[in-house]
């Protein structure tokens, strides 16, 4: 047996077109151009590609793309005050801080900083309590991006058991929120999982992934979640994008779930371009929340 692949590159392409018209639309109507401003921290490499493609990804769809390169050694008063003015400036929709930041800057106060109207990466407080209320405002990239592939793959999700290996705030924590809703971004069919938060402290882990009609991963361990872990049939949803050697692999040994699941993700090509369109979706929506 072989599983479907998943693929999100052309997923997250479909859904780039659908957010271009809509610009194209919205500017038509006398709407402002939508205008996304990442904030880059240092000079972290794999930070400098995301940042990169999230800019590419914004001038395709029509959306402005603007940065702000900082070095490694900015203090956090210098850092709070460009947030602050991005805050106030009215032609910006959309701040994206790229994490992590370096050493000895303040991650959390960065980002409760940032107004909850612009918060695009949907990581402030009130926008986590809204998700967390089941009345999200902006969804977050990669769990958003994760139940738009599931839906457009016809994947249900209501009533199985989703089991999420990572607990982290970006992408464990909301994934598990949003999945366990009463309601999802595309209709009732995409939530109402029940749903298992896993990670590394879990007993017995491969006994719960084993349980799993989906499994999604994201624990930042290398291939940690092999074939034997997963139940004939599961669907695999590998958000682990880990570089060893010259290779990019994800938390999950793609051969072996091949071999044994219903469908999977790839890495490249899977989760990664989805959280690039989930952020384009999100800055057009504060555009028009802000423009209204
Ligand atoms: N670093 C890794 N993933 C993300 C993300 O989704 N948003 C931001 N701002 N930084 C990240």
């Amino acid at each position: 047996m072989s599983a479907q692949i998943l693929d999100g590159k052309q997923t997250a392409l479909a859904i780039r077109q659908e957010i271009a018209e809509e610009v194209t639309q919205f500017i038509a109507d006398g709407g402002p151009s939508p205008c996304l401003v990442a904030v880059l921290v240092g000079e972290d490499p794999a930070s400098q590609v995301y940042v990169r493609n999230k800019q590419r990804a914004c001038e395709k769809a029509g959306i402005e793309g603007r940065l702000h390169r900082l070095p490694a050694d900015t203090d956090q008063a210098t850092l709070m005050q460009l947030v602050a003015d991005l805050n106030a400036d009215n032609s910006v929709h959309g701040i994206l801080v790229q994490l992590p930041l370096p050493a000895g800057l303040d991650e959390r106060e960065v980002l409760d900083a940032i107004d909850p109207a612009k918060d695009v990466d949907a990581f402030s407080p009130y926008n986590v309590g809204l998700l967390m209320q089941g009345r999200p405002r902006f969804l977050p990239c990669t769990p958003a991006g994760i139940v738009q592939l599931l839906h457009r793959y016809q994947i249900e999700v209501s009533g199985k058991h989703v089991v999420v290996v990572g607990r982290s705030d970006i992408v464990g924590k909301p994934m598990a929120m949003l999945l366990v809703a009463k309601d999802g971004p595309c209709g009732p069919a995409t939530a109402n999982a029940t749903v298992t938060l896993a990670h590394s402290r879990t007993a017995n882990l491969a006994d719960v992934i084993r349980q799993a009609d989906i499994v999604v991963a994201a624990v930042g361990r290398p291939e940690m979640i092999r074939g034997e872990m997963l139940k004939p049939g599961a669907v695999v949803i590998d958000v682990g994008i880990n570089r060893v050697g010259d290779r990019l692999v994800g938390d999950v040994c793609f051969d072996e779930a091949m071999q044994v699941a219903s469908a999977v993700t790839p890495v490249p090509g899977g989760v990664g371009p989805l959280t690039i369109a989930m952020l384009l979706g999100n800055t057009v929506k504060a555009a028009k929340e802000i423009a209204s």
